[in-house]
């Protein structure tokens, strides 16, 4: 589980100093999320949970007519996508989607790279950027699909300790927390004619001249390895450096480090009618 406080604490933070290595391992599914937004209408664009903003940056070199915002819960991660970002019409702003008041023109269309499935209480969310949107604003968005489709998942939770069962609660914010359609349609108040389409993409942990070492380094930093690691005693955490080392090797073909990886691509259309 991450919750709002991780990301904008220590969790946000990892996530800036390692927005290279984010992009690298998502780069693959971009394409995917950008032929899905260019296929819908919308001048004022915004990107929630943008993250380090490499989604936002992309909408916004290929619609240059159009404003697009991107906003993130973490103070960190809109500093460091604001200081890459050259982009006229792209801008970053430090919010809680929960909570958007977005200045000027109504959002038409929200578009976002794996950042909707964090909201502690995604109808209320939901509902929320439904009501300050424009009337009939489509969302455009991806999340993972379940743990056994998400090869990189699996083989990492594989090689930790296992950890206590997450108290059951209906909306648990997390990576996977979207995996289930028929939760996805119960989180979404105030959208609706949802469509659902598959993407399998291959999750890039390591590539360049050290393929193996940005894995290590990646691993170490971010999802389910760093927090893991971060916690355990000294003995044992080299014990899972050891396997880990072992995994990311025998993943290594082609000069990259890869893992296949199972994403859904879901839009929406806004039923507030209230404008
Ligand atoms: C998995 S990261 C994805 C980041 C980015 N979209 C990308 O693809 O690299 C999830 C992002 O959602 C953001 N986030 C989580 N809860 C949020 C909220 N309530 N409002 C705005 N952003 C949120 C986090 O700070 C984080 O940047």
């Amino acid at each position: 589980m991450t919750n709002a406080s991780d990301w904008q604490g220590a969790v946000g933070k990892s996530w800036a100093q390692e927005w290279q290595r984010t992009d690298t391992s998502f780069g693959e599914l971009t394409p995917h999320l950008l032929a899905a937004i260019a296929a819908e209408p919308g001048e004022t664009i915004v990107d929630i949970g943008c993250g380090a903003g490499e989604l936002s940056i992309a909408v916004g070199l290929a619609r240059q007519q159009a404003s697009v915002t991107g906003v993130d819960i973490s103070d960190d991660l809109v500093k460091s996508a604001s200081a890459r970002s050259a982009t006229p019409n792209v801008t970053f702003v430090a919010a809680d989607a929960s909570q958007l008041q977005p200045e000027g023109a109504r959002p038409d269309l929200y578009v976002s790279r794996h950042g909707v499935m964090f909201f502690p209480d995604p109808p209320q969310t939901f509902a929320h950027l439904a009501a300050v949107a424009a009337p009939g604003a489509r969302f455009v968005f991806s999340c993972f699909r379940k743990p056994s489709e998400n090869d990189w998942a699996t083989s990492l939770a594989a090689l930790l300790p296992p950890s206590d069962p997450p108290a059951q609660q209906r909306f648990a914010p997390g990576p996977f927390a979207f995996a289930d359609p028929d939760h996805v349609r119960a989180c979404m108040a105030g959208w609706r004619d949802h469509s659902f389409t598959p993407v399998d993409f291959v999750y890039v942990a390591g590539a360049g001249v050290d393929p193996v070492g940005e894995a290590m380094a990646l691993f170490r930093r971010i999802g389910p390895a760093a927090s893991a690691l971060r916690n355990l005693p000294e003995a044992e955490r080299t014990e899972v450096e050891t396997r880990l080392l072992a995994l990311v090797e025998a993943h290594l073909a082609g000069g990259r480090v890869t893992f296949p990886a199972a994403a859904w691509l879901i839009t929406a259309t806004s039923d507030h009618r209230n404008g």
